[in-house]
Formats: C-alpha cells, structure tokens, sequence
C-alpha cells in the first residue's frame, strides 16, 4: 500500500499530540509522515529517537531529542508496525530498530501504532519474516535453534547488515504463521544469543490504521 495510508496514519496519530507531551519516536516511513505532521502542527514537544535514522529526521526538522538514559517516563509513543494481529500483538524491526524501539515503547504510558491497512494479518510471521536481533557469535546457534521451531531464518544481509548496536538481524518465516505470538516471544527470549525478537506482545494499545482512500481506521487492545 503506499504513501496515502501512511500519510493519514501519521497525521491521526500526530493529532493525539499535545504541548508538552514528552515522546517515543518510531521508525520508518510511516513514522516519518508523523514526524512531518507534528512539525506542521507546531507541536511543543520533545522524544527519544528509536533509530540513527530517526534521530537525523528529528534533527532536520527541528524536533528536540531526549537522552533515553535521562527519561524513565514517556507520555505517547508512535511506531510503525511489519504486521499486528486483531490482538495488537505485533512484528517489527523490519528497518532494524526492534530493539530500541521495544525498549522505547516500555517507556511509554500509551503506545499508538501507524501502519497502512493492509498489514493486520490473521497469524504474524507468515507473510513477513520475523525479524530477530541476535549477538553476531550467535547466529550459528540461533539459526539451528530456530530451524527446529519449525522456521526458514535468514541472515540479513548474508550476515553485513549490522543494528544500530551492532548485532546482527535474522528474519525467520514461520510457513503458516504463529500458533500463539505469547509463547513464541517467550521461547525465543530464552534461547542463548538472542537480544530480543520483533515480537511486540502487550505493549500497543492502540492502532491506526491507513487506507487508499485516507481513512484511518482505530482498533484498540483488548485489555
Ligand atoms: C523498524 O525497525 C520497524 O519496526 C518499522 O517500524 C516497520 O518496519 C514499519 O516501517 P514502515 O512504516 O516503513 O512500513
């Protein structure tokens, strides 16, 4: 789907933005039109960046940067999602960023997704691989372990691509999707070598979702 739902994802998401308000700052195209639409809103604010790459857009535009070291509290966090299930349960780090990102989102008092529509699927991890942040001397290990979950990992980038805090990325299809996201994070916390997965479980509260037509569509947790 392309820049229409992103753009109305992103300026809903920027309309819940208030004076103020101290934020987490997601990652990726969607996240960029948020980006633009706070700044077009004149927002007072200031946020912790989940990426270099969000950092650099917060700089151009003007938009104050927070030292996560310094913050424990924030009000709104805004990301982008891979995929989200009716659940809110989420996969992300498809730009890399997972692990700064879940640390971020933990922060936050609210948690709002911006995707496009098309990505709420009814199983996670069909579709779109996993992604899962591993330490580099790890990824022989990993990528068995996951081979016996019943996965087909793939090294990012044949093992150059590198997170911003230098470890490597494998994506992991799960043919047929996840029985049960909760466990799976679980499992895969466990497993010695992985820094975290792109399973985001419990963490949203709510999403918002762009269409063609540039309709947003809410959808909040359960819970
Ligand atoms: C970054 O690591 C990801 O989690 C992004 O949030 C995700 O890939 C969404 O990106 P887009 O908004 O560009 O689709």
């Amino acid at each position: 789907m392309g820049d229409v739902g992103k753009r109305a994802a992103g300026q809903a998401a920027a309309e819940l933005v208030e004076d103020g308000m101290r934020l987490g700052l997601g990652t990726g195209s969607t996240v960029a039109f948020f980006l633009d639409a706070l700044v077009a809103r004149g927002c007072d604010v200031a946020g912790v960046p989940t990426s270099e790459a969000t950092a650099q857009r917060c700089r151009e535009l003007g938009i104050e940067l927070l030292d996560v070291a310094t913050v424990d509290h924030l009000d709104l966090c805004v990301d982008g999602a891979d995929e989200l299930d009716d659940e809110l349960s989420l996969v992300k780090g498809g730009g890399g960023a997972l692990l700064r990102e879940k640390v971020v989102a933990s922060l936050a008092e609210r948690f709002v997704v911006v995707a496009t529509a098309d990505k709420l699927v009814a199983r996670l991890a069909d579709s779109f691989p996993l992604p899962i942040e591993v330490v580099p001397f790890a990824v022989g290990p990993v990528t068995r372990t996951l081979e016996s979950m019943g996965a087909e990992p793939q090294l990012r980038g044949g093992g150059d691509y590198l997170t911003d805090n230098g470890n490597a990325v494998i994506d992991a299809r799960f043919p047929g999707g996840l029985d049960d996201p909760t466990v799976s994070d679980v499992r895969l916390a466990m497993v010695p070598g992985v820094v975290t997965s792109g399973l985001f479980i419990d963490l949203a509260d709510t999403a918002l979702l762009g269409d063609e037509q540039g309709s947003v569509e809410y959808l909040s947790a359960a819970r």
